[in-house]
């Protein structure tokens, strides 16, 4: 307060216009004022239009886990890792901030500001309410975390943004909505993110890295601040959002850290005392400021005040600031142009559009990040990839979780099996998004603890998804979940004469799968819900998966047979055993085969190596060679005469550009019956391979177990899987961004400037965080993944992903631990199994194959399991639709929102000109989606649902050139408010309040 005061003498009519203008006159809060306080951009502080400004940002970054795990980090708990402890942060900031209304804070991550509210009294809350409607704190990005832009799936971040967002809201009101977007850490920055933040209705994006060329350039043509136009299909402005590159990371000028985790000088300025430095402090300040001027456009720039964890001790950067702001601002009375002010991302961006400038247009995405010649970003792409398939799956789990809670209703939380909730998965889903979390940059421990939080989540889900399906089937008989299949363990299979499984499909259309259960039987018929018989298999249990299991299970065989289940639906199926016994003898052979095929793919294999030799597609008379192996490149230690970078789990650096083959030769096995024809591929003690085709897909399935990599060479490995093709693919090469659109790559090039290659493989990787194909005018192979994995196209005609790596190093970016993962059950490194699915066809129709696909892989079935017979009334088949949605709409989100209502997203999942068929506009009927529910209202809303759709309006900006078309019509509606339209890669998010049937 006392501060505020001082700056009225020193600036009498600046600060009186100030207090017009921003309607600040509470001192103290809630004192004698008649104006209503306002929040937003109208609470900006007031500039000068003729002089330098220079905003002032006090932030801090605090990261949902990294060194320490979410709760560490709140708690302050460890500080002997780091010292960190977000709940005096905020307290901190918020005393600091009642002490001078001139003062600003933003604040960032919802899951720690949540875990602080809760614990404040209704005083306390009511005092941080009025700072926020006054915009003295303000929210920006506002999701429960920043989430990682390479290895996250746009499903996921929706949501995790719809949580924070929607706590805000709750809270705060529309006081309480982030304006700005602000990514300042994450490592390379996704064109999807950008397309859905503008989506999300925020006005502009700040972020903080790049790769060091583009920034120099861009400093050199003053194009740090942008216009991404983030989509190709979306009609402009919706997928285009303003972008600002901060000058320095998120850091503090050099000199101008107060923090008590700094050093720097504070501002002596008593002339009575030792070591008055006022003066060298200004002269300092104006000179900084006056060189970052030259980089930007306007006559405004920003300082972002504050780093990791900072403002523990709010008072010392406060008091700095204070002081800071009014030298220089005194220096006016001298002659000086430069005026400071306490602001935010939000009033800087206001005052960037009000400059009314054009701005470069951008269309490709910041991936990769390199910081140096030697340092690309692109190891995490593939760090820790367990976590990586959990948190997968995990979504996928929770997608159904929401789902069955919506279709089972009340019930379902609370019903025959207990109280079971969906509220603790997307939790632990929401963390699992932050930037060192399923981006695999965490220290070991707290990789365990996001796991850890995933797996409780699924518990909870899972009683949730009992009593839904009790409701749904008329039976309370128990259910049995295996989330151990992928290593062929569950009990209840393995010993059970009868059992029933129900599979429940997340998807808006009926979908085939194949299900593989570990059994020790020999023979079984399996009917399906209609009492028809379907074809069963029984194989034996790979040696792989016996040596992944270990002592987990001890199933010797596994049946394997093809379901279907209905759209947002189950189907159940009867299993008996008829013969126990070993497995035929004749199931598997031992000799090379040359080929395997079903109706649709034709593959063959080099009978002297076992690898792959070509991959046909029988319907459209398409074949390619196609050669498969293993490969693993060298991680770089460090001692190196170029850079001394070593591999970690943020960097790929390898040592050399040449991977060592790990065999030139498979010994195999290959199984095959009616329902799937398999080659299992053995190349080491620590790789293996089942190429597999089962009798109803389209797509070839590679099901790779590596692990655990062999370091007892002292040497660091990544693994990767080649595909060598007779595609000629002219260097590109086309990567996913987020699971939705697809770029296209060009190897040692960038669309935006002229690239000095300086690491000829860690430069060409990209995320591929759903699917990478490459093409010619012919074909097109197109490999859709099961979690994010880094990948590049170093050949002509080949494609190659990183699976799994293991580092004897730390990569020196702050994590401190290689990247060296053992667990309990695996002390001699982990072993990763997953899978990619291959099609082939010809370029115009790939995109009809590979996005269903895709969604399959990310989407999947739900397996439960009954022990014994079912009660004959028990309901066995259900779909939650009254019919499949078009192929072309996907349902994205089906969630409870509050007792009567429910969000809804519909998408439109193909690209615009990507499928002659799919890539229309399609008309959906709301009203007739739902066998069970009533739809009695609907509201559209933004993407992230924290604003209704008809007020949401973002500024507008003009991008330098643009030899666009003018905008298709924005998305209308056709002829009534049930009817709603989507165009390509159109998301439609609404609120629906519904009543049972
Ligand atoms: C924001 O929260 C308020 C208070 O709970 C609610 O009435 C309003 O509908 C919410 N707005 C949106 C867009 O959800
Ligand atoms: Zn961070």
């Amino acid at each position: 307060m006392a501060a505020g005061w001082q700056q009225l003498a020193v600036a009498p009519l600046f600060f009186l216009l100030l207090l017009l203008l921003s309607g600040v006159l509470t001192l103290p809060l809630g004192g004698e004022n008649k104006r209503t306080p306002t929040c937003g951009y109208e609470s900006c502080h007031a500039t000068k239009p003729n002089m330098l400004n220079v905003h002032l940002v006090p932030h801090t970054h605090d990261d949902v886990g990294w060194l320490k795990t979410v709760d560490q980090y709140f708690y302050g708990d460890r500080n002997d890792i780091q010292h960190a402890g977000v709940q005096y942060i905020l307290d901190s900031v918020v005393d600091q901030l009642l002490k001078n209304p001139d003062r600003r804070f933003i604040y960032v991550e919802t899951a720690f500001f949540y875990r602080w509210w809760k614990r404040q009294s209704s005083g306390e809350q009511q005092t941080v309410k009025q700072l926020v409607n006054e915009g003295r704190l303000e929210f920006v990005n506002g999701g429960w975390c920043m989430s990682d832009e390479a290895t996250t799936h746009y499903s996921a971040v929706v949501d995790q943004m719809t949580m924070g967002l929607r706590f805000l809201n709750e809270t705060f009101g529309p006081c309480g909505r982030p304006r700005v977007a602000w990514h300042i850490d994450p490592f390379g920055h996704a064109r999807e993110h950008a397309s859905m933040f503008a989506q999300m209705g925020y006005d502009g994006f700040f972020f903080g890295r790049l790769d060091y060329q583009d920034r120099t350039r861009r400093m050199l043509a003053q194009e740090q601040e942008l216009l991404w136009r983030a989509s190709d299909s979306l009609a402009p402005p919706m997928a285009d959002l303003f972008t600002g590159i901060l000058p320095n990371g998120y850091n503090p000028p050099e000199g101008f850290c107060w923090d008590q985790s700094c050093d720097d000088p504070p501002i002596r300025d008593d002339p009575d005392l030792e070591d008055y430095n006022v003066d060298d402090v200004v002269m300092r300040f104006l000179a900084i400021a006056k060189s970052q001027a030259t980089a930007y456009k306007t006559n405004h720039i920003i300082m972002t005040m504050g780093s990791d964890f900072q403002y523990e001790n709010a008072n010392l950067w406060y008091k700095n600031l204070d002081k800071l702001i009014r030298y220089v601002n005194a220096r006016q009375g001298n002659g000086s142009r430069v005026n400071v002010v306490y602001s935010t991302p939000s009033c800087y961006l206001q005052e960037l559009h009000r400059a009314n400038l054009t701005w470069a247009l951008k269309t490709d995405d910041f991936f990769p990040y390199a910081d140096s010649a030697h340092d690309f970003w692109t190891g995490y792409f593939t760090s820790r990839p367990a976590l990586k398939r959990y948190e997968r799956v995990s979504n996928s789990h929770l997608q159904t979780c929401n789902q069955l809670e919506v279709l089972g209703g009340p019930v379902s939380r609370n019903g025959p099996f207990g109280e079971g909730n969906s509220q603790t998965m997307k939790k632990a889903m929401a963390v699992a998004q932050h930037h060192d979390a399923v981006s695999g940059t965490e220290k070991q421990h707290v990789a365990n603890d996001y796991a850890r939080r995933l797996a409780d989540g699924w518990r909870h889900c899972q009683v949730l998804v009992s009593n839904s399906l009790a409701a749904l089937t008329g039976s309370s008989a128990k259910r049995i979940y295996c989330d151990n299949l992928n290593i062929s363990v569950c009990p209840l299979t393995e010993s059970s004469k009868k059992f029933s499984v129900s599979v429940y499909n997340p998807l808006a259309r009926p979908v085939t799968w194949p299900v593989r259960l570990p059994v020790n039987g020999t023979a079984y018929t399996v009917s399906d819900a209609k009492g028809q018989p379907v074809d069963c298999q029984v194989v034996p249990v790979s040696r792989a998966t016996r040596e992944v299991r270990k002592n987990r299970g001890f199933a010797i065989n596994e049946l394997v047979f093809q379901v279907q289940a209905p759209p947002l639906g189950f189907s159940t199926y009867s299993v008996s055993l008829l013969q126990d016994g070993p497995p035929p003898a004749a199931a598997t052979k031992h000799r090379a085969p040359t080929a395997i095929q079903n109706k649709f793919l034709r593959v063959t294999f080099d009978p002297d190596t076992g690898l792959l030799s070509s991959l046909s597609n029988l319907e459209t008379g398409q074949s390619i060679s196609l050669t498969q192996n293993f490969y693993w490149y060298n991680a770089s230690d460090g001692n190196n005469s170029e850079s001394d970078q070593p591999s970690g789990a943020y960097i790929f650096r390898p040592n050399s550009s040449t991977p060592f083959v790990i065999s030139q030769r498979a010994k195999t096995e290959t199984v095959q019956n009616s329902v799937v024809q398999e080659v299992r591929q053995w190349f080491a003690p620590w790789v293996s391979q089942v190429v597999r085709l089962y009798s109803d897909s389209r797509a070839l399935e590679l099901e790779w177990t590596v692990g655990p990599l062999p370091i007892d060479d002292s040497l660091g490995k990544e693994v990767i899987t080649r595909l060598d093709t007779s595609i000629k693919t002219c260097e590109m090469f086309y990567t996913d961004s987020n699971g939705r659109e697809v770029l296209q790559r060009k190897k040692d090039f960038r669309p935006t400037w002229n690239l000095k290659q300086s690491e000829p493989i860690a430069g060409n990787y990209y995320p591929i965080n759903s699917r990478a194909f490459i093409k010619d005018d012919k074909d097109q192979l197109t490999v859709v993944t099961d979690r994010s994995q880094g990948g590049g196209s170093i050949h002509n005609g080949s494609l190659e992903i990183m699976l799994h790596r293991r580092l004897l190093y730390d990569d020196v970016r702050g994590v401190a631990e290689p990247l060296n993962e053992t667990s309990a059950i695996f002390p001699e490194g982990l072993v990763v199994r997953g899978r990619l699915l291959l099609s082939l066809e010809r370029p115009p129709a790939a995109a009809d194959a590979h996005r269903p696909l895709a969604q399959e892989a990310v989407l999947q079935p739900l397996l439960t399991f009954v022990d014994g017979g079912l009660s004959p009334d028990t309901r066995l088949e259900f779909s939650g639709l009254q019919a499949a949605l078009p192929p072309a709409v996907h349902l994205l989100t089906l969630t409870q929102w509050d007792g009567d209502s429910v969000l809804l997203r519909l998408e439109h999942q193909f690209q615009s000109r990507e499928s002659r068929v799919n890539s229309q506009p399609v008309t959906v009927n709301l009203q007739k989606l739902f066998s069970t529910l009533e739809v009695i209202g609907v509201s559209e809303m933004n993407l992230s649902a924290n604003q209704w759709k008809d007020e949401m309006i973002r500024f507008a900006w003009t991008p330098q050139t643009d030899s666009e078309a003018p905008p298709p019509k924005a998305s209308g509606d056709a002829s009534s408010t049930w009817e709603v339209t989507l165009r390509p890669m159109e998301i439609r998010t609404f609120l629906l309040r519904v009543a049972l049937r």
